[in-house]
């Protein structure tokens, strides 16, 4: 606290980001990255770009990296907008086309960023129950809103709303914007983006630091209507113009370029996922249907928080939410490889 502060500061509750250690030769189920390293030829554009153009801004538009995307979905690079990873994306989706008189729509359970951008931005919202089985049901969203917005697949939970769900909800809310957030749909789900052809409501997020194993250039983007992409231009051009430098750019453009590394490394996390989900099973954990690159499992009658703590002393680290009390008993545990994953099991297998 500071009497140098502004009111807006003081009434925020800032993301608390899951834990980046410092210590070597932990393994790091905590932060949904990908246990593999980015594509050769992300690495191959990136050392292109070290030289004297440095000195030069990146291009503002991100040209060659928006249409590297859209030919990836077949849009138009008009329908694309791209930040500095997708939590800036969705900053800037909050305050553009999500504040209105009537509250956003999310999970109560859900990305814990959402709240955090109401908090930033002055936006009402209303958190929306899961069900009973943790999931979203888009027969719960139809009341007034000023925007509906939720992961699919859902984090920390995984599960996965169906397309056909997807555009029953589109259909009963033309007159708000929905946003579908696709961090994790790489893993399972089916993307619904070429939905943005019928629906000009509809924007889609997506993140270059799950499946495209890019976490560490940020690099996030959103597909829509190019209307709904003028309204996040003019938030970004009145924010930073330049949100990716030149390494950003040309390292995600060649990563959506490289469609069979990241097609086999999907391939990859979602067999270990089918593998460390029959382990966890059979070592009697109750683990929701996932269709991302984490899990949310819980062991009937013990703590998340005590096993994650356990598994911490075996230097494995986990992410566990005390909040909703609901959630508790959970873990989120992030894909590794095969054998991070047998580590973890035989970890999990000598605390339970
Ligand atoms: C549901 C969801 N959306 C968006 C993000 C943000 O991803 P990034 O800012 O790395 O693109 C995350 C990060 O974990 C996430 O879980």
């Amino acid at each position: 606290m500071s009497r140098y502060w502004s009111k807006v500061v003081h009434g925020l509750t800032p993301y608390v980001p899951g834990e980046q250690p410092k210590l070597p030769n932990l393994v790091k189920l905590n932060t949904n990255e990908s246990p593999y390293g980015p594509s050769k030829r992300v690495l191959d554009a990136l050392r292109a770009e070290v030289g004297d153009t440095l000195r030069l801004y990146p291009d503002p538009g991100s040209d060659k990296l928006r249409t590297a995307i859209a030919k990836r979905h077949e849009l138009t690079a008009e329908q694309v907008f791209v930040g500095n990873g997708s939590d800036e994306v969705l900053a800037h989706v909050f305050l553009a086309l999500l504040k209105h008189d009537a509250p956003v729509l999310f999970p109560d359970i859900t990305y814990s960023f959402y709240p955090v951008y109401c908090g930033l931005y002055g936006i009402e919202y209303q958190p929306v129950p899961l069900n009973a089985k943790f999931e979203i049901d888009v027969a719960d969203y139809r009341r007034d809103n000023g925007g509906i917005i939720f992961p699919n697949p859902n984090a920390p939970t995984g599960q996965l709303v169906p397309l056909a769900e997807i555009e029953r909800l589109l259909k009963a809310n033309m007159s708000s914007v929905v946003v579908i957030d696709e961090a994790y749909v790489d893993f399972g789900g089916v993307s619904c983006v070429p939905l943005i052809k019928q629906y000009p409501q509809l924007l889609v997020t997506h993140t270059l630091s799950k499946s495209r194993a890019l976490a560490g250039l940020r690099v996030g983007y959103a597909t829509g209507n190019t209307n709904l992409i003028e309204a996040l231009n003019r938030v970004k051009d009145s924010f930073n113009s330049y949100p990716l430098d030149r390494f950003a750019q040309a390292g995600a453009a060649a990563a959506m370029e490289d469609e069979d590394y990241f097609n086999a490394m999907c391939r990859k996390v979602i067999d270990s996922k089918a593998r460390l989900v029959a382990d966890l099973t059979e070592l009697g954990f109750e683990v929701l249907p996932s269709a991302a690159n984490f899990i949310f499992a819980r062991f009937p009658g013990r703590d998340g928080a005590d096993i994650a703590a356990k598994l911490r002393e075996r230097s494995i680290i986990v992410r566990h939410f005390r909040n909703p009390p609901r959630i508790s008993p959970f873990m989120r545990i992030t894909i590794g490889t095969n054998e991070q994953c047998s580590g973890l099991v035989d970890a999990l297998r000598a605390i339970v």
